[in-house]
This record gives C-alpha cells, structure tokens and sequence, in this order.
C-alpha cells in the first residue's frame, strides 16, 4: 500500500496525541509536529511504530515565522505528498481584555491563525499531489460564543474558524477543509471539583469530552466524509445548544 501521511500539529499531548493515534489506526502515517512535548512525541512514535506505522517526529516553535518556515521545509524534504493536515496546536490563555497586550494578542493570531494559513500554504503543492487530501482545523466552540478572560483567544480562533470557509471555497474541488470545536476536553489540571462541577452542569452529556471523542470526529471528517467541506463539527456534548 503507498503511503499516506498526515501532519499534526502540537501531537506531544493530549487532543494532538489522541489525533494522531486515531489516524494512525485508519492506516496514516504520521508527522508529528511539537514545540515541548518531545518526550511525548517519543512515547507517540513507540506506540504507532509497534503498529507498523511510519512517524516522524518535526520539532518548531509556530508562534514565529520561522518555526512556520522552518516546519514546512522539514515536512517536504521527508516527503512529496501530504495527505492530511491536521491543525491542532493552541494556546488556552486566561487573561482578562485589560492585560492583553500586543505581544499575548500576536502569539495568539501567530499559533491559531497564521500558522495554519502559512503551513498550509507552503505545504500546497505535497496536498495537490494526494488523490483527496483533507484539512482540519481544531478551531473552538469559543469562537462563535466567548468566555470571559479570553477575548484574544476567542478572536483568533473565530479567525481559525473563518479561515476554514474561506479554503474550503478556494481550495475546491480537490482539497477540503474542516474543522472540529471541541467544548470541554479533559479538563486542565488546574480546575478544582468545585470548578469542573461547575463545567459538568453545562454539558448535556454530563461528562468532559475524552481525546478520542474529537479524534473521531477529525477521522470522519478525514475518513469517511467525501462530500464535507467548509463545516465545524462542535464536539462539545452539548453544550453549545444550551442557553
Ligand atoms: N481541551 C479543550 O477542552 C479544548 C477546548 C476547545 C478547543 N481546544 C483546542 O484543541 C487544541 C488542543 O487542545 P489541548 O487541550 O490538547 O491543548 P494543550 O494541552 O494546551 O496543548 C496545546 C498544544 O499546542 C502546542 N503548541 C502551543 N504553542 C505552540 C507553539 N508556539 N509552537 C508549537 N506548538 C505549540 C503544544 O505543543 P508542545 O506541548 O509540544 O509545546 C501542545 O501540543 C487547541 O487548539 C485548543 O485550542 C481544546
């Protein structure tokens, strides 16, 4: 069987590591992009090694040009044809608008929306070359309806959301994009019992959402969802439905 590979962007941890566990099983091979997480990466690499699969480990800061720069050139010289791109990396900040200065609004704009623009254009012609390559943007339910203390991530992740729309109408026919929303996804290790009772009574399905939730949402839209294009699946348990 040709190889196909899919590039994921922050798989050291977490919703990256459970992305690109959840397309090695569908059969990708993986490029597994950290900035920190590289212990991570290597405990990934171990495991989807032991199923036969292909993983490369590429590490770049994606808050600079550089690192954008220097991510895409390493993704070409291991390969010609890219068949996923999986835009996952984020920054969950909490600042309040008032202490938000310019650097904190720029490393937002530089992770959530110029890394995925930029990545994905320099990475055009490896997507060309797969038969049906596809783009997920791992964007935010915040984008549509923010919370408090994170006005520069909420607007960066709508620029995330916006920038979905906007490849998926010019990339067509032969690339889709999509993007997935994930509500409350394994809680950071921070939230008190108090703090996450709090979360649980908002989500229908009364639980946090698991890796493999979205994951299995990115493999449909990867996977099993030809005719999907421009659209955000929220994987929130529903939390977005509700007042
Ligand atoms: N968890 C949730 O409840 C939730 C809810 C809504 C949306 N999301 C979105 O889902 C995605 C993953 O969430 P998560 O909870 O797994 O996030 P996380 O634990 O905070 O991990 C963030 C990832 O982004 C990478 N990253 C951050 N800054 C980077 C930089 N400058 N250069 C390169 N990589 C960078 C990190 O890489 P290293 O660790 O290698 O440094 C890490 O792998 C994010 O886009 C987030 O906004 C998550």
């Amino acid at each position: 069987m040709t190889s196909r590979w899919a590039l994921v962007t922050g798989a050291g941890k977490r919703l990256g590591t459970g992305i690109a566990r959840a397309l090695a099983h569908r059969g990708f091979d993986i490029i597994a992009h950290v900035n920190e997480s590289l212990r991570g990466a290597e405990v990934l690499r171990a495991e989807l090694e032991g199923l036969g699969r292909r993983v490369e480990v590429i590490r770049a800061d994606i808050a600079t040009a550089e690192g954008q720069d220097d991510l895409v050139r390493r993704a070409k010289a291991l390969t010609n044809s890219l068949a996923v791109i999986v835009h996952n990396a984020g920054i969950f900040e909490r600042k309040p608008f008032h202490e938000i200065d310019r650097e904190a609004y720029a490393r937002m704009q530089a992770v959530h929306t110029e890394a995925p623009f930029f990545i994905t254009q320099g990475l055009l012609a490896e997507l060309r070359a797969d038969p049906s390559p596809c783009i997920v943007h791992v964007t935010d339910i915040a984008a549509e309806r923010p919370i408090a203390a994170y006005a520069h991530y909420a607007v960066s992740k709508a620029g995330l959301v916006m920038l979905t729309r906007a490849l998926a109408v010019e990339l067509a026919p032969h690339i889709r994009v999509n993007g997935v929303a994930p509500g409350t996804v394994l809680f950071p290790d921070d939230f008190d019992a108090e703090t996450r009772a709090r979360f649980l009574a908002r989500i229908p399905l009364r639980r946090e959402g698991r890796a493999a939730d979205v994951a299995a949402a990115v493999v449909f839209l990867v996977a099993d969802a030809p005719y999907v294009t421009g659209h955000i699946i929220a994987v929130d348990g529903g939390r977005s439905c509700s007042l």
